[in-house]
């Protein structure tokens, strides 16, 4: 998305109430300003958004498509609405496309009471997935020190990819293949273990949003995911610029 000029102010409607924001704010931190909840999966203050989970899609007036809140910009005289029986219905589609997608069972995972996913099915009201689950046999590379990749947990929303590469600067993770057969990987699909590039800052770890990438020596649920860093290293980083 190319970004607008930041000084014009833009006057909009959430959710019937009347909002103000900046051309370069999303409606997605318009919103959150304003106490408007939006559910989000692939976003992560402090990273660049890529739209690519649909959680965060609304309704705007005079649109028919859905549109993902995080990666539109708020535009003069908008209305939006972030909570219809429609979006609902969505939200728990793709929540049930991502529970049959891969293996995602809570109860021997790693971050069990601890994980995005989880948490967004439950305030989201899924307690039943109405697709085939396909349960493809991924690899678990645990060649690394410190952490290990369980790919059958993977949702795919490059939260790792992102911290990697905008925040530690290492960029040792990235995406292979198309589509459902899409994968992470570390530096050339090398073992992570191997890799030259890898810092062992654990940043990626920290930052995804289920039981994919973990700490080594983590039993079920004992995995708690630790963000507090990534608004302050942004911060950080925006000052110097
Ligand atoms: S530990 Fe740090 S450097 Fe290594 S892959 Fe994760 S974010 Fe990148
Ligand atoms: S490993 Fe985790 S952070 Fe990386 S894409 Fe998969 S779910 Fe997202
Ligand atoms: S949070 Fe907007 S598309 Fe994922």
């Amino acid at each position: 998305m190319t970004l607008p000029a930041p000084a014009q102010v833009k006057t909009l409607k959430i959710d019937g109430i009347d909002v103000g924001g900046r051309a370069d704010q999303t409606i997605l931190e318009v919103a959150r300003e304003h106490n408007i909840h939006i559910p989000t999966l692939c976003h992560l203050d402090g990273l660049t958004d890529i739209g690519a989970c649909r959680l965060c899609l609304v309704e705007i007036k005079g649109v028919k498509k859905l549109i993902p809140a995080c990666t539109t910009f708020v535009d003069e005289g908008m209305e939006i609405t972030t909570n219809s029986e429609r979006l609902i219905k969505y939200r728990q589609m793709i929540l049930e496309l991502l529970m049959s997608e891969r293996n995602h069972i809570c109860s021997v995972c790693v971050t069990n009471g601890h994980c995005d996913l989880q948490s967004l099915t439950q305030e989201l009201g899924v307690t039943h997935v109405r697709f085939p689950y396909r349960y493809p046999m991924l690899s678990v590379d645990a060649s690394h020190d410190r952490f290990v990749i369980d790919q059958n947990r993977c949702i795919l929303c490059t939260r790792c990819v992102r911290v990697c590469d905008e925040i530690e600067g290492a960029h040792t993770w990235d995406i292979m293949g198309r589509g459902i057969k899409s994968q992470v990987m570390t530096d050339l699909n090398q073992p992570w273990g191997s890799s030259d590039t890898c810092t062992s800052c654990g940043k990626c770890v920290q930052v995804c949003p289920t039981g994919a990438l973990s700490e080594k020596g983590k039993s079920v649920s004992e995995m708690s995911k630790r963000r507090q860093f990534l608004p302050y290293l942004t911060a950080m980083r925006e000052g110097r610029e």
